[in-house]
């Protein structure tokens, strides 16, 4: 439990530079799994900070994205894709061939074939070693609502009515939030050698506390991390308000 996001979003921003650094200096790829939403932006910020005021480069790091909406056009600034360019790819070194988001425009006959080639790539890069997650009132890391199974893979899931609603913020109403998404599954978040779970406020304390105290479960899935043998929960007193 940090004191504020902001230290919270610092300390995981330095886990991360430290990373980049170790692999550069062993002429290796640090390769990230990345959140969209509310929860990460500080870290993006500060990452940012990083690349301007401290010189870090991210030429030597690959990044994967959870998930983007269905079907997403990449130039709707609605689009994940355009939340990773506006808030993080568009002002560091990353080469654009080493950014990985879910395809929100692929059509939907290559589906199937796409998911299995973004698990192909992630494995490819020998798995991730630092992964985001915010998680959603549902329950739901990356888009795996209530339901998703541990062995899960990336494919196109249905948004669960709560999370539609959550997302109206952005889409101003609800009839304009996609009513589904390409995500990665609870398996391929699951393979991260380090997982960061973040959430920050009061309205995520009843989820925060079923992931953490309640059973493991498909019906919450976030519940499922804590098989993971590397997880830190990261939340603000506001999240940790239910905890026992
Ligand atoms: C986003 C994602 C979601 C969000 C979750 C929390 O890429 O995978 O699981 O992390 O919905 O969203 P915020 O941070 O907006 O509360």
């Amino acid at each position: 439990i940090k004191e504020s996001e902001d230290v919270a979003c610092k300390e995981v921003a330095s886990d991360i530079a430290r990373l980049i650094i170790e692999k550069q200096k062993k002429g290796k790829t640090a390769v990230l799994g990345l959140a969209t939403g509310v929860t990460p932006i500080k870290i993006y910020q500060e990452l940012v900070k990083k690349h301007r005021e401290e010189g870090l480069s991210f030429h030597n790091v690959v990044t994967f994205n959870l998930d983007e909406y269905y079907p997403q056009s990449k130039t709707s600034e609605l689009s994940y894709y355009y939340f990773m360019h506006h808030h993080l790819f568009d002002h560091i070194d990353i080469p654009a061939e080493n950014i990985n988001i879910p395809d929100g425009e692929i059509e939907s006959d290559k589906i199937a074939d796409y998911c299995k080639f973004y698990e192909e790539k992630i494995d490819a890069y020998g798995g991730i070693d630092i992964q985001i997650l915010g998680i959603g009132r549902t329950g739901h890391i990356g888009f795996n609502e209530p339901g998703s199974r541990q062995e899960s893979l990336t494919r196109l899931v249905k948004l669960h009515p709560v999370t539609i609603m959550d997302a109206t913020r952005e889409f101003i109403r609800e009839e304009q939030v996609p009513r589904r998404a390409i995500t990665m599954g609870i398996k391929t978040i699951s393979k991260a050698r380090k997982v960061y779970l973040l959430a920050w406020g009061e309205k995520k304390a009843p989820i925060i506390k079923e992931a953490i105290e309640g059973g493991i479960s498909e019906e919450i899935p976030a519940t499922f991390l804590q098989n993971h043998p590397n997880v830190s929960v990261m939340i603000d007193s506001d999240a940790a308000l239910e905890l026992t």
